[in-house]
């Protein structure tokens, strides 16, 4: 995690500084928004920027968008300044911190933008095969391509190959190829010289070369379109990339990890992915296996979990009682490590008495999780028959009459709900692209329609 703090803090520069540090971040200085901006161009990036209330908020906030620059702002001030601080948030910061700091309000803010939990947890041996395979190929210089369903935890292996690989000490930078549009993205990743486009008032060094001599992990690759495949292979063929607007190439030296929850062989054949794109990168495949086939690992990350978000919160740990784990042990986990993670967040804060009991596990809208068989779940027709048929006439009936806008606009938002608000997640799960999922949230939002913002559902108090 790389702090920028960016003006005086008001005196509070140095209690900042090491509260930040003491979490585990790396921090620099620039006196003002132009020697941030200085920073941030060479390539001396930063997942987070505190600014000084007192400065033009409203103006960085601007110029990093002009310069296609990604990085979340937060501003600072002197608590009682209100006036300043809703200017601010209205310039675009995305949070006001109260000045002096707060360690545990500065951890928060750190924690929601890094969400910095790397730690793996495992004990199942199907998890223990691709730890292995992991360890021994983490020291090559390979690509290698992780693939998995959403949420088990293809993020945290692409670290785990990092922290285990010759290059533990360089930087490990992530790009969401998903959440960024196609335009931005080739600035993100190549960099871009002055005067590539208007507001490019000056170079600026893509991720490719922050990362030189790292791993740059490339999340979601599926989503990037076709011209930018085409300048990637490029990259990991030459090793030099050509930032935007730029005469000659650079020289990087890079380790690719890239991740995938699609079926790439199965993009390659549907047009929308390079065949030979998918060759560099697939040296090596990661496969992580969903939640539900490593039944070892279920039990051991819920009390992890448990563990986390009892401390997080001030609450006092509970254990998992005996029929809570059959619960668990016998639910889908359609949404992986990241459905078990909320599923036992919220447990941790309904459950009371001495032990986490069944009834404090539930859904995101607060229904409980019955302990619906593992087949009724995944589909599997094994079941009752007399039962699946009932259920599917049942579901159609209350769709007859009904246009198929109507349903699909319902079926995504339930979705969503039930993804708390991660539209990376609920994607995948309704099989569309985060892009098209995109567009339609905006036609609902434009509609008037409530949409879920990420980490909260509708149906929420
Ligand atoms: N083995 C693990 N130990 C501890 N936490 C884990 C583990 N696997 C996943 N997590 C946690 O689960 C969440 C999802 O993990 P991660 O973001 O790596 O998944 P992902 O496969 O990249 O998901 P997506 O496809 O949605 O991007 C994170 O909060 C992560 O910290
Ligand atoms: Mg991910």
């Amino acid at each position: 995690m790389r702090l920028l703090i960016v003006g005086g803090l008001q005196g509070q520069i140095g209690a900042a500084t090491k509260i930040a540090m003491d979490r585990g971040a790396k921090v620099t200085h620039a006196a003002d928004i132009d020697q941030a901006m200085a920073e941030l161009r060479n390539g001396r990036g930063a997942d987070l920027v505190m600014a000084d209330v007192t400065l033009d908020i409203g103006r960085l906030v601007r110029a990093l968008a002009a310069e296609r620059i990604c990085t979340p702002v937060v501003a600072c001030g002197i608590g009682t300044d209100t006036r300043r601080a809703v200017d601010a948030i209205r310039a675009g910061a995305k949070e006001y911190v109260p000045l002096p700091p707060d360690p545990e309000l500065i951890a928060a803010v750190l924690e929601a933008v890094a969400d910095e939990s790397h730690q793996l947890i495992h004990e199942d041996e199907a998890m223990t095969a691709v730890l292995k395979l992991a360890d021994q190929v983490a020291g090559s210089e390979a690509s290698i391509l992780i693939t998995g369903e959403s949420g088990t935890g293809k993020e945290v292996l692409a670290r785990y190959v990092h922290r285990k690989s010759n290059r533990a000490e360089r930087p490990f930078i992530s790009v969401n190829c998903a959440a960024i549009p196609d335009n931005l993205l080739e600035s993100e990743l190549f960099g871009h010289e002055k005067g590539a486009f208007t507001g490019a008032v000056a170079r600026r060094i893509g991720k490719f070369e922050e990362a030189n001599g790292g791993t740059l992990l490339l999340d979601e690759i599926s989503e990037m379109d076709a011209r930018l495949q085409a300048k990637l292979l490029r990259a990991i063929q030459e090793r030099e990339i050509d930032r935007v607007g730029g005469g000659k190439p650079v020289k990087v030296d890079i380790r690719i990890v890239a991740t995938s929850n699609r079926d790439l062989a199965e993009a390659v054949k549907r047009g929308t992915f390079r065949e030979d794109l998918l060759y560099r990168l697939n040296v090596v495949n990661l496969r992580l296996p969903a939640l539900r086939e490593r039944q070892k690992d279920i039990l051991a990350l819920a009390r992890h979990f448990a563990q986390k978000y009892a401390q997080a919160n001030g609450a006092p740990f509970r254990p998992i009682a005996p029929p809570t784990e059959r619960l668990l042990l016998s639910y889908a986990w359609r949404g992986n490590v990241r459905e078990l993670e909320n599923t036992m967040h919220r447990a941790v804060l309904l459950a009371q008495g001495a032990e986490i009991m069944p009834e404090a596990i539930r859904l995101p809208d607060g229904t409980q999780v019955g302990g619906t068989s593992l087949a009724a779940q995944t589909g599997d027709l094994s079941g009752p028959v007399k039962t699946a048929v009932e259920t599917a006439q049942a579901a159609t009936r209350s769709l007859v009459g009904r246009t198929v806008a109507d349903v699909e606009r319902d079926l995504i938002l339930d979705t969503l709900d039930h993804c708390l608000g991660n539209r990376t997640h609920a994607a995948n799960i309704l099989g569309i692209s985060i892009r098209t999922l995109r567009n339609k949230l905006r036609e609902y939002g434009d509609a008037g329609l409530q949409v879920p913002q990420p980490g909260e559902t509708r149906l929420a108090g």
